[in-house]
């Protein structure tokens, strides 16, 4: 049978990790996959999640299967964190999901047991894995204007326009915050105007919110899932700790529907139990018990937003560094769209030819589409940094 089988491309953004592994230059620098890295170039377990962790090795007694939903007190803090009391508790149904993909991938079973033949209309661009995954599903996508590379701004009008011709029942897969891969989110009045189309054509919003606390803040980088809250009768949210929570290899997301009534609600929470089992049985426990330890903690939840702050200061600090490195050595080319973004991730704005020197003649690795993560940039190599992009430029 494996005969029958090609080798199959190295994935565009996790390929990185091992071409970066397996470069001998010691000024090499991991532009690429979307991890945090401190000021030392490293990504370490938060510390509110070591203590969380120690407090389960000492008082957990059981490893016994926790059902198809997950841990419902994970499920319940989730459910707050990101709706807050946006909207009745009762119209949501939020099961826990192996991270942010898994939770994308069930959403995908439950749109093509509803609606078979609906849309998926994605932003262009969107993260390199949304078409692949939900399209891998056998879900039908097209996308929708987003970014104007050129001008490095949200094509807002072409958006809004391309959103309005959609067909209602169409679903609308949006990120929250911190876009990936522009790092240029909606304002607040945008996120009005949205809502607006998606209300009057009746779309379903399907808010992709991987980034919460990484944009400007827990409740700011929920603008979106709150206010669409308010104003649609069904909507699909995709959460992930494994950002906000430094949990990448554990798996922990959360899947959530806002459903019309309690009774649809009901019905749609039936339908995610029965989808989870088809797929992956239960969900992983231990990152999502760590979550739900802290959330549900008042210290510990303090603690986890401290560090979380933290890191989202370092990341919009690392920005404003290499702007102003490129300043110095690039004069005549503007980067000042990096200090406009948000999160984890923008384009640099250079074409493949030259995200490919920069990787073949600097050890710089980033996506092909030149999207940096500004996590791997530090005080120690932004210079170096900065005169490996000028040199290409
Ligand atoms: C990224 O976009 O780099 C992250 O979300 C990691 C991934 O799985 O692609």
């Amino acid at each position: 049978m494996f005969e029958f089988l090609q080798a199959a491309p190295a994935d565009a953004i996790l390929g990185l990790i091992t071409e970066h592994k397996n470069d001998p230059r010691p000024e090499k620098i991991d532009l690429g996959v979307g991890v945090f890295r401190t000021a030392e170039g490293e990504t370490p377990v938060l510390d509110v999640v070591k203590l969380a962790e120690q407090r389960l090795v000492d008082t957990q007694e059981s490893k016994a299967y926790i059902g198809t939903a997950g841990d419902p007190n994970f499920n319940a803090a989730m459910q707050d964190l990101i709706f807050s009391d946006s909207v009745d508790p009762d119209r949501i149904a939020t099961i826990q999901a192996p991270g942010g993909s898994g939770s994308l991938r069930v959403a995908a079973s439950l749109i093509l047991r509803a609606r078979p033949d609906v849309k998926v209309l994605v932003s262009d661009p969107t993260w390199a894995n949304h078409i692949p995954l939900l399209g891998g599903a056998g879900v039908t996508l097209e996308t929708y204007a987003y970014y104007d590379t050129d001008k490095h701004v949200i094509r807002i009008d072409a958006m809004l326009d391309a959103l309005g011709k959609a067909d209602a029942g169409d679903v609308v897969l949006l990120h929250a915050c911190c876009h990936n891969p522009s790092g240029m989110d909606p304002s607040e009045e945008e996120w009005k105007a949205i809502a607006d189309v998606v209300v009057e054509r009746k779309l379903v919003p399907f808010i992709d919110i991987a980034y919460q606390g990484f944009a400007r803040s827990l409740a700011d980088d929920a603008f979106a899932v709150r206010h669409f809250a308010g104003r649609v009768p069904e909507m699909i949210v995709s959460g992930s700790c494994s950002k906000n929570f430094g949990l990448y290899r554990d798996r922990v997301g959360s899947l959530s529907m806002l459903a019309a009534d309690k009774a649809s609600r009901d019905i749609v929470f039936s339908q995610l139990n029965s989808i989870v089992r088809t797929i992956y049985s239960v969900p992983p426990d231990h990152g999502a018990v760590v979550v739900s330890t802290i959330l549900n903690d008042p210290d510990l939840r303090a603690a986890w937003r401290v560090e979380l702050a933290e890191m989202r200061g370092r990341l919009r600090e690392m920005r404003v560094l290499l702007n102003e490195a490129l300043i110095g050595k690039a004069p005549g080319h503007d980067f000042s769209h990096l200090v406009r973004a948000t999160g984890m991730f923008c384009f640099l704005g250079i074409s493949e030819d030259q995200v490919n020197r920069l990787k073949r003649d600097y050890g710089v690795y980033m996506v092909g589409s030149s999207r940096i993560n500004t996590a791997g940039i530090t005080a120690k190599n932004v210079n170096y940094l900065a005169d490996a992009i000028a040199a290409t430029l």
